[in-house]
């Protein structure tokens, strides 16, 4: 298997299309640990879309559609949902078309299609179900897409990205890595399973913190391996893949 990791959002662009097989898509704070809260409370689809007028927009088509999405880490003016995993229930989103808008995490998902036939969401709660589906399916190139921070590393991703990396190499010989590969893994080894530390030194993480309070999301963040869902991109829509 040949592995691939971009670590900042702008490396996807310059990927010719339909380079690698399967992507998995890395926002850990919060786009893909939310989108599977809202896959997990019964969203029906969610949409992932690069800007607010696109967000509008779509829903003019959609009419019954929630818009859920942040920007500054906040709720957008006009939008029903922020970025918090616990405001995705079954209540606010069971059996609803999602618009979804965020900073980084949709534009990586909007980007990522291009370049790669399947594409998988990945966050910490997911990760350990993320790489058996990966093993099992595997893949001869696979893309690890890390959303980023405002077109910058973050290295909750880049974490992620190693935990990914050191799961499938410890099952599938032989795998083909890059610098950004082995740099991800080397970030895992460092802190370990010691997901506090690696957040304490998150820029973002200290940002949804200390700025805004939203301590809750970042315990929620925090759960490695307490779900077994992967959503997939599909035709532009997120969807629950299978349990394992
Ligand atoms: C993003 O997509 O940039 C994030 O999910 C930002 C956030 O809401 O923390």
């Amino acid at each position: 298997m040949i592995i691939r990791t971009t670590l900042a959002p702008l490396s996807v662009n310059n990927i010719p299309d339909n380079d690698f097989d399967a992507a998995v898509v890395i926002d850990v704070l919060r786009a893909t640990t939310t989108l599977l809260y809202a896959i997990d409370a019964g969203a029906s689809k969610i949409i992932p879309v690069s800007t607010i007028d696109e967000a509008f927009a779509l829903a003019e088509k959609y009419d019954t559609a929630v818009l859920c999405g942040e920007r500054d880490g906040k709720k957008i003016d006009g939008f029903h949902l922020g970025n918090s995993p616990s405001e995705y229930t079954a209540e606010s989103v069971g059996g609803k078309i999602l618009i979804y808008a965020s900073t980084n995490g949709s534009v990586m998902l909007k980007k990522v299609q291009r370049v790669a036939k399947e594409v998988f969401l990945a966050s910490l709660r997911n990760i350990g179900a993320a790489a058996k589906r990966i093993i099992s399916k595997n893949p001869k190139k696979i893309l690890i897409a890390c959303s980023g921070l405002e077109r910058f590393v973050s290295l909750e991703d880049t974490y992620c990205a190693g935990i990914l990396i050191d799961k499938i190499s410890s099952q599938i010989e032989n795998i083909d890595t890059d610098d950004s590969t082995t740099l991800a893994h080397i970030i895992f080894r460092y802190f370990g399973y010691n997901v506090d530390k690696m957040f304490r030194e998150s820029v973002h993480a200290r940002y949804l913190g200390n700025e805004l309070g939203l301590w809750d999301d970042i315990e929620c963040a925090s759960q490695i391996d307490s779900a077994d869902t992967v959503p997939i991109l599909k035709n532009g829509e997120i969807i629950e893949d299978y349990v394992i």
